[in-house]
Formats: structure tokens, sequence, C-alpha cells
């Protein structure tokens, strides 16, 4: 059953996002305007909680104000026009690559912000990959115009030609750096001059572009060759097309500077008019579930433990994929096969906790968790659905762990289990030894580093870590998906925590003799679960 009027319209409502980009390029501060504009925030500044103003972000960690990047990621959530915006914040650093992997699960929709100078750079290309596996809609903003970068041109082709996607730029620069004169809005043919001294947004002045004023206060060189370019790219360009845009064939291009709160907002229009909203999800067994079916239904993409010292809590947060979510709700947990009760939920405004009542396909709730779930659970009101798995990548770095009393090794156990399912590590048994001393793998150095300060931080145990040589972890299947638990060739078959066989190898030279003694064997690098 599809639900119709008022839910339906609270669902058609939202639009929910993030923004992928290289450390650097202005994620804090563009998201910082974002919110401004939202109505969120009523001072700049207040985002990295800089000279003394109020942190909003997600600054939970005290190693990630230590060392300065994002670890964790937030939900933020404002209305702007008629809609209802949920910008989903990705970490920064590339050792959390599976947690915005994560997060880029959960969105209907991707910024990916490019700064001015530096072009396309090395995580923005990984993040894109992942977006356009997910074939999501990805709007691009240039940033920091006002410093001085690459020729407008030359980027767009750059842009192109590394990602193999077309741009489309809606909005087009009058000048950069020294010379950034302003924004012209291809759309409604309107100028929008730069002025450095302007005090607030609402001062800039409009022109249409035709209306001869505006030439006089731009300099001729800069206005000779804004006309050239716009010539070069108007004569170039179909009209801007919805559809295409909606398969994530081609992107609508805005230029700005997120610092200077300039073209952010012409941004955030084009983004309300073209971002799609809640998307249909399809399910394990190959169903569509609309976002408006009556049955309420949500995966979790991120579990956070410890958010509120005071409370020693875990969130999980849900992304709700169709239907109205209700505080205190009964729902069916695919994998344990049992019900549960949502009793205690959270929006996040910011970083402000607003105990939620209702909340919509396309919304992310953060639901109180007493060890009920796992990254990747699925959830359903009226009946049990399971949703397509969230890949796990095969982490590099491999170690052991001993705790210094060992009157509570059965703690860091548990510990380590938490810490498992929340995605912050991988554990593998050892069958010769057992589940009482898991290897723990990684992606990064930086998890490591985490989890040490977690476990001394968090858990109060006194912990070392003993690396191991591994560096290649594969889980090998059948080239129709089995999972394969015997190899020719004498290999051990470790577990991973849903015990699944794992093997675990020094070197790619290992891995290439394992190939050759099984031939028929694929070697998974990420995993979903065997069918
Ligand atoms: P991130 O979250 O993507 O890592 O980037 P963040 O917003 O922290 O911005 C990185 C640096 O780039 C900051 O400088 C920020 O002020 C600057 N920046 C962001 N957008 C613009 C822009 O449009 N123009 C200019 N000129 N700079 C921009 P910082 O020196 O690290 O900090 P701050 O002291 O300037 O705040």
């Amino acid at each position: 059953m599809l639900l119709t009027g008022l839910p339906a319209q609270e669902i058609n409502r939202r639009r929910t996002f993030a923004i992928i980009s290289h450390p650097d390029a202005g994620k804090t501060t563009l998201t910082e305007k974002l919110l401004y504009h939202g109505g969120v925030i009523h001072q700049t500044g207040e985002v990295k909680g800089k000279q003394g103003t109020k942190a909003v972000t997600s600054d939970w960690m005290e190693l990630e104000r230590q060392k300065g990047i994002s670890i964790t990621s937030s939900v933020m959530t404002f209305d702007y026009d008629s809609l209802r915006v949920n910008l989903l914040d990705t970490p920064g650093h590339k050792d959390f690559s599976e947690d915005t992997y994560r997060v880029l699960m959960a969105v209907d929709s991707a910024c990916m912000l490019i700064d001015v100078a530096k072009g396309v750079e090395e995580r923005t290309k990984k993040l894109y990959d992942v977006c356009r596996y997910r074939q999501i809609p990805i709007f691009t903003f240039i940033n920091k115009l006002d410093r001085e970068g690459k020729a407008p041109l030359e980027l767009l082709d750059e842009v192109e030609t590394t990602l193999q996607m077309s741009c489309y730029p809606l909005t087009w620069p009058i000048g950069i750096g020294n010379r950034f004169a302003g924004i012209y809005n291809r759309l409604t043919k309107e100028v929008m001059l730069y002025d450095q001294r302007r005090e607030a947004v609402e001062q800039v002045e409009y022109f249409k572009v035709d209306d001869p004023s505006w030439k006089d206060k731009v300099h001729p060189e800069i206005y000779a060759q804004f006309q050239e370019e716009l010539a070069l790219v108007e004569g170039v360009l179909p009209p801007f097309d919805v559809d295409e845009f909606l398969k994530g064939k081609i992107s609508p291009l805005t230029w700005g500077s997120a610092k200077q709160n300039f073209g952010v907002d012409t941004f955030l229009k084009f983004f309300c008019s073209y971002a799609p909203g809640p998307q249909a999800r399809r399910t394990k067994d190959g169903k569509e579930i609309e976002p408006t079916d009556a049955n309420f239904t949500g995966f979790v993409f991120k579990i956070q433990a410890n958010m509120d010292r005071r409370h020693r809590d875990r969130v999980a947060f849900l992304r709700i994929c169709s239907g109205k979510f209700e505080r205190g709700m009964k729902i069916k947990h695919s994998r344990h096969d049992k019900e549960i009760r949502l009793a205690y939920s959270n929006q996040f405004v910011a970083a402000e906790r607003e105990t939620v009542d209702e909340a919509y396909a396309g919304d992310i709730v953060g639901v109180n968790d007493t060890g009920n779930f796992a990254i990747g659970d699925s959830v359903g009101s009226l009946s049990r659905v399971t949703f397509e798995d969230i890949p796990k990548f095969a982490p590099e770095l491999f170690a052991r762990m001993s705790v210094r009393d060992a009157l509570k090794r059965k703690k860091m156990q548990e510990a380590l289990q938490h810490l498992s399912e929340e995605g912050a590590i991988q554990l593998f048994i050892d069958p010769f030894v057992g589940a009482q001393d898991p290897i723990i793998g990684a992606i990064g150095e930086l998890q490591f580093e985490v989890l040490m300060h977690r476990m001394q931080d968090e858990y109060n145990l006194e912990v070392k870590l003993n690396r191991l040589s591994y560096t290649v972890a594969r889980w090998p299947r059948t080239a129709d998906g089995k999972a394969v638990d015997q190899l020719k060739g004498n290999f051990t078959i470790y577990r991973d925590m849903i015990e699944q066989p794992v093997i675990l190898l020094d070197q790619e030279w290992d891995l290439n003799w394992a190939k050759k003694e099984n031939p028929d064997v694929e070697f998974a690098t990420s995993i979903a679960r065997a069918r």
C-alpha cells in the first residue's frame, strides 16, 4: 500500500545529500554557509568552533579535535524553500573511506566540491567513483574563486577528462582571484557582482546580463574575457537535461567562494530545483521499495558509540527508505528475526540532538541501541525486509591486541566486538586460536590510532597492539557468489564476524599463488554477505 496525503507530501519534500571532496577543498566552510542559508546558524565561524564560537558539527571525539580532521560523521537538517534538506557529513581522512562509503549509501545525491586551484584531487576521484557506482546524481561546486586558480575552461576540461563525466555549467565566473568580479547565472541570465567589501550576502548587486550598466563596474579585460568564454560555452551546450543528470550522466556545475559566501545561495537554489527526493531502494530479493510504501523500512549505515559521555550510549543511524517513522513504534529486525521497539530517537540539527516523534523516508534518525544493531541491518514495521548489503573493504593492516591487566581480557573482547559492530575495525577469527583472541583488521593507520585512543578513553583499558605481517585479506567465492571454505594449497581459512571464510596473506605474491592453485575460485576484495 502506498501513502498519500500529508505523509506523501512530507516524503516528497525530503532531499538527502552529502558533500564529497579532498581535504581542504572547503567542505566545512561550505557546510557552514549552507547551514547559514538554511537558518540553522546565524553567525559564520560556528562550525569548527574556532575563535571561541560554539562548535556545532560532529566534534564528538577528543581525537578529532586534536587532529583537526573530521573523523565521525553527522547529519545536519534544515529547511529551505519548501524542502527539508538532510546534509550528511562525510569524514575527510582517507583512512575512514569505508565510513564515507556507507554515508554515500544513505544519500540520494551528492555535491562534489573542487578547489579551483587544485582541480580533481585523489580523494575526490575515489569518492566520485563510489557515487558513479551507485549512479547517484552529482552536483559540482568549484570553490575558492576569490583565490588564483586554473582558467575556467581548462578546469572544466580537466574535470571532464579525469572523471569521464560531462559537466554542465549552470553559472560562469567573471574573472578569478584578484580579478574575481562576479558570477553569471545562465538560467536566469543574471549577473551577480562580487564586492569583497560587502558585509552581508543580501547586499550583492544583480543585473540582467544585457543591462549595459554592469559593464562599467568590471575591468574591461575581464569583461571581454567573460564574453569570449561565454560565447564558447553557450555555443556548444545544449539545454540542461534534467533526466541525464538524474541518471548520473551529467553534472550541473556552479562556481563560487564558500569563504566569502558568494555563489552558495545560487548553488542551494539549483540544488533545491533539481536534487531528487528519496529514491526507491532495492532489496536483496530484487524488489524495489518505493519511498511512499506504507511499510516503514530503513537500514543502519552508521553506529556511533559513546557520543554522550554522560550516558555512555550507542546510537544507530537509520536511513529511512520508506514510510513514516514514529517514536516508540515496533519494528522487525531482519537479521535477528525479532521485534524491537524504537523507543528513543534523535534527529540532529548540527550537533544539537532533538528528540523526534516522527520522521519520513529520506530522513536519518538516530535510535538508541542496546546492542541490537550492526552496520547494514534492515528493519521494517509491517513486514520484514532485507536491503542490499553495504560492502566492506579488505583491510591492509592487521594486529592482535593484548591487555595489561589479564583480568580485563573479557572487557577488551567486548570492546572489540562493539567497535567491530560500529564498523570502526574488522575482526577475524583464527581457527587455531578461537574468538577470544581475534585478529584486528584496519584499512588505514589512523583507524588503529583511533582504536587505541578509544580503548583508553571510552573503555578505560590499557592495551597494546601487536602488529601482524599480513597485508592482504580476500573472501574466496565461487563465480555465483557462494562462500568457499576449502582451498587447495594449504591456506588457513579464517572467519569474519559473520562467519564467512576469508584468507589472510602476507603479500600479493601469496594471493597469486592462491589463484593459481584454485583457478575456479574468485577472491573478493570488498564483500557483501555470501549468497
Ligand atoms: P575541508 O573541510 O574541506 O577540509 O576545508 P575547510 O572548509 O576547513 O577549508 C580549508 C581552508 O580553505 C580553510 O583555510 C578555509 O578558510 C579555506 N577556504 C574554504 N573556502 C574558501 C574560499 O572560498 N576561499 C578562500 N580563499 N579560502 C577558502 P584555513 O587557513 O585552514 O582556515 P581559516 O583560518 O581560513 O578558517
